[in-house]
């Protein structure tokens, strides 16, 4: 079977919750199916290799990918061990990457070493290891760094899935420059496979069908993994809540001014670990001129929200690299992301992609 050669930057719970995932998928877990389905053209789920790694973390860099999963400020234990991932974690810049509050719990390495000299350790990586697409997975606020794993990843020849909302997928100088480079590139910002930003948008999309006005709407979401610890840091934010609002702002027939919506990561609650809490309130008047609102909590697992949409985006930017397409893939993003290049509904973006998938070459 053809392998998919990844490599990872920023191995914290969501680096292991995809990890551990493919795990069980490689055990034989039925349950694990994800959006694309076991099988999206000619690839599984267990046919991702995670064959590089990269962090700041102390305790990580120098260890075996397989056992830096684990380690603090790690909480994900969907089982106790992995096969493969022998790959070392090797050192990425700090550039801006920790934050305060986070600092204390990821202890980054002082190696003191120049950002050149890491990167030229990066090149020669990438090009031993053969890897073909680099995940993104550093914290919110990660501006630089990302730039960097971006520029990296032009350099070096691969694909980029940008799973946060540092915004190069759907930056217009960005996505040229990966066009020019014929290189495929899905962002920004991963979806969950049910989470908070999907059931607003489908709460949202519903309003519009049903043709009553949306008024007001809030989305809070809280958390007590060091995603939602780093997001404490407001200034980390704004391109957060930028790609958070106007996920659900693109589903509204009228758009709604900036003070009757409010959607966003709004605390940290240590004990609630990797289990996040969302609440949506949706406040609208209906025929004929009638108030109704509507509020629904949503508990998931917020890792296995994003494991389950990564792997179905690694193997779409797989597959981009075998037909040769390059740019940011505006389908996939779509489907995928919470801040695509463009907004496209759900389920035009669903039918969009599984066409193109079917497609030959
Ligand atoms: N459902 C979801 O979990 C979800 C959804 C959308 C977006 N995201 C985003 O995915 C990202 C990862 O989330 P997470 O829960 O794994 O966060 P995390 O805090 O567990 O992991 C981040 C990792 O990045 C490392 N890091 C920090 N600076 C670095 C640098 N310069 N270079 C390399 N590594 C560096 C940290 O040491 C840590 O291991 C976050 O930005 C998060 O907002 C997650």
């Amino acid at each position: 079977m053809p392998k998919i050669r990844a490599g990872i930057v920023g191995v914290g719970n969501c680096a292991s919750g995809i990890i551990q995932g493919i795990e069980l998928c490689k055990r034989g877990d039925k349950d694990a199916k994800t959006l694309g389905n076991t099988k999206i053209g000619a690839y599984r789920i267990e046919d991702i290799d995670f064959v590089t790694a990269f962090d700041v973390g102390a305790n990580k860099v120098g260890k075996p990918l397989s056992k830096a999963i684990y380690l603090g400020p790690n909480m994900v234990r969907w089982t106790g061990s992995v096969s493969g991932c022998e790959a070392v974690v090797k050192e990425s810049p700090v550039l801006d990457g920790v934050g305060i509050y986070v600092d204390e719990k990821i202890k980054p390495i002082k190696s003191g070493r120049p950002i050149a000299k890491i990167k030229d350790e990066v090149m020669a990586d990438l090009k031993s290891t053969k890897t073909e697409l680099l995940v993104n997975y550093l914290p919110v606020g990660s501006q630089k760094a990302t730039e960097f794993w971006a520029e990296v990843a032009l350099e070096a020849g691969v694909g980029f899935v940008n799973c946060i909302p540092v915004f190069i997928a759907s930056n217009d100088g960005w996505g040229k420059r990966f066009s020019k480079a014929g290189l495929p590139i899905i962002g920004d910002d991963v979806k969950g496979v049910v989470g908070a930003t999907i059931v607003h948008r489908t709460l949202a999309r519903l309003c519009s069908d049903r043709s009553v006005r949306v008024d007001r709407t809030y989305q809070i979401n809280v958390g007590g993994n060091t995603d939602f610890l780093n997001m404490k840091e407001q200034q980390r934010l704004e391109s957060k809540r930028i790609s958070k609002t106007e996920a659900v702002q693109s589903m509204l027939t009228h758009r709604l001014p900036n003070d009757k919506i409010y959607v966003g990561p709004s605390d940290f609650i240590p004990y609630l670990g990797n289990t996040k809490l969302a609440f949506i309130r949706i406040e609208g008047t209906m025929f004929p001129g009638i108030p109704f609102n509507m509020e629904m909590r949503l508990e998931v697992d917020d890792k296995a929200n994003s494991a389950g949409v990564v792997v179905d985006a690694i193997r779409y930017c797989k597959i981009a690299l075998d037909k040769k397409v390059g740019g940011p893939l505006i389908d996939a993003s779509a489907w995928l992301m919470k801040h695509p290049p463009v907004s496209l509904t759900d389920d035009v973006a669903k039918e969009k992609v599984s066409e193109w998938v079917s497609r030959p070459v």
